[in-house]
C-alpha cells in the first residue's frame, strides 16, 4: 500500500541528552554505532514516541525532556516509499511534530496544523521495536504485556487511543469515589456506583474485545515463529485471561453483563480496598510453554525464544494490516541472541530491510 511512509529526516530540540539533531535517513537500512550513552537508544525511542504516543522505557513526558529544558520537540519528515527511493518527494509526504513540555499537555501536529483529537497523530508511521527490556514481557508484570498490547492496538486502530483514554476516564473517577467511600468522606450511593459500573463495563468492554481479537490474530504467528526458532520441540500458547470469565458469544453485551456481574460480586471488596478490582486494567497475558508458565518455568533461553516469537509475530501482524513493512528499530538486540536466534532474526527481518 503506498499510504505506508517512510521516515526520510528526524529532528529533535531538547529531547534527552540531544540539544539539536538534524537526523537524514538516506538509505533502507541505518545502523547507529557510537560509544555508551551517546544517544543511540535515545533517538529509537524518539522514532517510536511518533508511531505510539508512548515511550518504551518511562511514563512520565518530564523525562524525556533534556535536564535543564521546558520542552522537547520530535519532529519527522515523511514520504511514500518511492519517493524515497527517486529522493523527488516535492510536497508529499507529511511532517509530525510531537512537543512534549515538562509540565502540562503534549501537543501533536501534523504539517503544522496543530491536532484537536490526539488519535489522528497515529497510523502514518508505523514501527515494530526490538530492544534488551522486551524480555520484561515474559518476566515482568502483568502491565507490561498489557502495554504491549496496547501500542500493537495503537498503530492498528487509532481509534484505540480514544477508547483507552475514555476508560482511564472512567477508571480514575470511579477509583476516586470507592476511595472516597473507603475514607468516609462520601456516602455509599447504590444509584451512583451502578451508573459508574455501567458506563465502565462498556468502556472495559471495548478495551478487552480488541485486545482479545488482537491476540487471537497474534497467537497463531507467534507459535509458528516459536516453532522454527525452538526447532520445533515447544509449543506456545498464549492467552488472554481477563480478571473475571469471558462468555462463550461474542456479543459486545454479554461481555459487558459479564463484567458487570464480576463488578457486583467484589463490589465489598471494592469498597474495602478503596479502589476498582475488575476490569482491563487488571487482564493478563499468559505465556505457556509447553504448558509450563514461561514466566516462573522458562529457562533464559526460552524466555528468549519466547521473546523474539512474541516480536517477530508483531512484526509480522502490522505487516500483514499495512500491506508494507514498518520501520524496524532494533537497539542492540543482535548481541543478546545466540547465533541460531540473530538467523531467524535476520530470515525474518530480511523483506523490511530490502530497499
Ligand atoms: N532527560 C535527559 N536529559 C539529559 N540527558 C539525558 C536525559 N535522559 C537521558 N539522558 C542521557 O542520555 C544518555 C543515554 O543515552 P542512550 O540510552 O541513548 O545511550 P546509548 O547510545 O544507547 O548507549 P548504550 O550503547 O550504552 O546503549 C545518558 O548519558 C543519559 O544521562
Ligand atoms: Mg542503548
Amino acid at each position: 500500500m503506498s499510504e505506508v511512509l517512510r521516515l526520510r529526516h528526524l529532528y529533535l530540540t531538547h529531547f534527552r541528552n540531544y540539544s539539536t539533531l538534524d537526523f537524514t535517513l538516506s538509505a533502507p537500512l541505518t545502523i547507529l554505532v557510537g560509544d555508551n550513552a551517546q544517544g543511540k537508544s535515545n533517538l529509537l525511542e524518539s522514532i517510536f514516541l511518533l508511531t505510539s504516543l508512548r515511550s518504551h522505557r518511562v511514563s512520565r513526558d518530564s523525562d524525556l525532556v533534556q535536564e535543564g529544558q521546558e520542552l522537547a520537540e520530535i519532529q519527522a519528515r515523511c514520504h511514500p516509499p518511492q519517493s524515497f527511493r527517486t529522493g523527488e518527494h516535492g510536497d508529499i509526504g507529511i511532517d509530525l511534530r510531537l512537543t512534549l513540555p515538562r509540565q502540562g499537555r503534549r501537543r501533536m501536529a501534523i504539517n503544522g496544523v496543530t491536532l484537536t483529537k490526539q488519535q489522528e497523530f497515529l497510523g502514518h508511521l508505523n514501527a515494530v521495536l526490538f530492544c534488551s527490556l522486551d524480555l520484561d514481557l515474559v518476566r515482568g508484570s502483568p502491565d507490561i504485556r498489557r502495554q504491549w498490547l496496547d501500542g500493537i492496538l495503537l498503530q492498528l486502530e487509532p481509534i484505540y487511543w480514544n477508547v483507552m483514554q475514555q476508560y482511564q476516564q472512567i477508571l480514575r473517577q470511579r477509583n476516586a469515589l470507592l476511595k472516597g467511600i473507603k475514607l468516609g468522606q462520601f456516602r455509599a450511593d447504590p444509584t451512583q456506583m451502578q451508573a459508574w459500573n455501567e458506563q465502565l463495563a462498556i468502556a472495559g468492554t471495548k478495551v478487552m474485545r480488541r485486545r482479545a481479537r488482537l491476540l487471537h490474530r497474534l497467537a497463531p504467528l507467534a507459535q509458528h515463529w516459536h516453532q522454527n526458532i525452538s526447532g520445533d520441540r515447544e509449543r506456545l500458547a498464549l492467552t488472554y485471561v481477563p480478571r473475571h470469565p469471558l462468555p462463550t458469544s461474542d456479543q459486545p453485551q454479554e461481555w459487558q453483563q459479564a463484567l458487570l456481574d464480576h463488578l457486583e460480586e467484589r463490589a465489598i471488596a471494592e469498597t474495602h480496598q478503596g479502589t476498582t478490582l475488575v476490569g482491563p486494567h487488571r487482564d493478563e497475558v499468559h505465556l505457556h510453554i509447553n504448558t509450563a508458565p514461561a514466566r516462573e518455568f522458562g529457562s533464559q533461553g526460552q524466555q528468549r525464544t519466547l521473546v523474539l516469537a512474541l516480536k517477530l509475530a508483531e512484526l509480522e501482524l502490522l505487516e500483514t494490516v499495512l500491506g508494507a513493512p514498518p520501520l524496524l528499530l532494533l537497539d542492540d538486540v543482535f548481541a543478546e541472541l545466540d547465533l541460531r536466534r540473530q538467523q531467524e532474526l535476520l530470515t525474518a527481518i530480511a523483506p523490511v530491510s530490502k530497499p
